[in-house]
């Protein structure tokens, strides 16, 4: 096999950036896309020359399919994702894996009885700033971690303009497991007790129920402490949808990465915007960027063999803290993550 047939599955916001990704990879052949919103199944049919299909039932009958992307709301990846599995299909699903532990294990225990293989979306992995602080974390020269800081908002648009399921996710879910990913993998560790608070007033005043921030300490299994800051109430004039900032201290090095302010300002005359150059790109090749690189990488792991770089087992580590953090969110006590033979 030397070229994969692969489809979407949920064709929103993020949906679009598999469809493209794939439109523009020369190892893969975008066969079809199902998306429940018939307005934008008409626009991506006729702008991507693809089948569209409402029901993944219908395109998993209709299409011969080697793998599939999963990009529905983030409490909705199970249902989809099972379905494609059951008929052989390899997934990419995007972050989270799922919104609850029982989700995030019926798509594990899935993927290993129809013997297919399942990668999770997480981009920042891909970044080229957060490879170098993992590499050079590495080094012993830096000695033992000791104390680690991330913070990543959204502006309050996301949660109430964006997205009409935001009562159906969190903070945590939606940004905190990029956060846990990434602390598990610049540890290389597991986290082993969390504690958290938060608020949830903003958001339910507009009727949203979910948390506005949260501020999680996650204890790893090599000592160190982490400080982790999500929120979903950044005022709409910040100068990018989103803020992100790490500081990691060690024995004997100090590593810090603003993921705000890529170094890029434009003044419009209204503000000035910091987007981050690279995320995504459009080059004559197609895009380009960290938020593509995952996508790309399905298709050449599939083709080649090779392990994930995130695969299924770290989005149920992600989702154990996730939904560690919420049950310290409501009893206020700390909760310990037992770890599994
Ligand atoms: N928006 C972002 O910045 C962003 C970034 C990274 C990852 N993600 C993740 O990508 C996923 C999708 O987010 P989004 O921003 O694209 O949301 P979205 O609401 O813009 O899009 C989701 C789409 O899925 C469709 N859909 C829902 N259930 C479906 C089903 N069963 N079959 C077919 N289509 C279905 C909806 O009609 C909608 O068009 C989420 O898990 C999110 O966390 C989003």
């Amino acid at each position: 096999m030397s070229r994969l047939k692969v489809a979407v599955v949920g064709a929103g916001i993020y949906g679009i950036n598999h469809i493209r990704a794939y439109k523009h990879n020369e190892r893969a052949e975008l066969t079809s896309v199902c998306e429940l919103d018939p307005k934008i199944r008409e626009r991506i049919g006729a702008e991507y020359g693809v089948r569209t299909y409402a029901l993944v039932e219908d395109m998993l009958k209709n299409e011969e399919l080697d793998a599939v992307s999963i990009a529905t709301p983030d409490g909705f990846h199970a249902a989809p994702a099972i379905l494609a599995i059951m008929s052989g299909k390899n997934v990419l699903i995007e972050k989270p894996l799922a919104t609850t532990l029982a989700d995030a294990r019926s798509i594990i225990s899935a993927a290993v009885k129809y013997g297919v293989r399942v990668a999770v979306d997480y981009h920042k992995r891909w970044d080229p700033a957060a490879i170098q602080i993992r590499n050079a974390l590495r080094e012993p020269a830096s000695g033992r971690p000791v104390r680690g800081y991330m913070n990543m908002d959204d502006i309050i648009d996301v949660p109430s303009k964006w997205f009409t399921w935001s009562g159906n996710s969190s903070p945590v879910h939606f940004l905190g497991t990029h956060c846990y990913d990434q602390i598990r993998w610049f540890m290389g560790c597991e986290v082993t007790e969390v504690f958290a608070v938060g608020t949830k007033q903003l958001l339910k005043s507009m009727g949203i129920d979910t948390y506005d921030t949260v501020q999680a300490f996650l204890l790893m299994e090599n000592g160190c402490w982490w400080t982790v800051e999500t929120g979903w109430i950044y005022p709409s004039g910040f100068s990018k949808n989103n803020d992100g900032r790490t500081q990691i201290l060690c024995e004997n090095a100090l590593f810090r990465s603003d993921s705000q302010n890529r170094g890029v300002e434009i003044y419009d005359g209204v503000k000035c915007h910091t987007p981050n150059s690279y995320f995504m790109q459009e080059s004559k090749a197609g895009p380009f960027g960290f938020g593509i690189e995952p996508i790309n990488d399905f298709v050449r792991c599939l083709l080649s063999g090779e392990p994930f770089i995130a695969d299924a087992s770290d989005g149920l580590e992600a989702e154990k803290i996730a939904e560690a953090v919420h049950k310290s969110l409501e009893t206020g006590a700390k909760v310990k993550i037992e770890r599994e033979s």
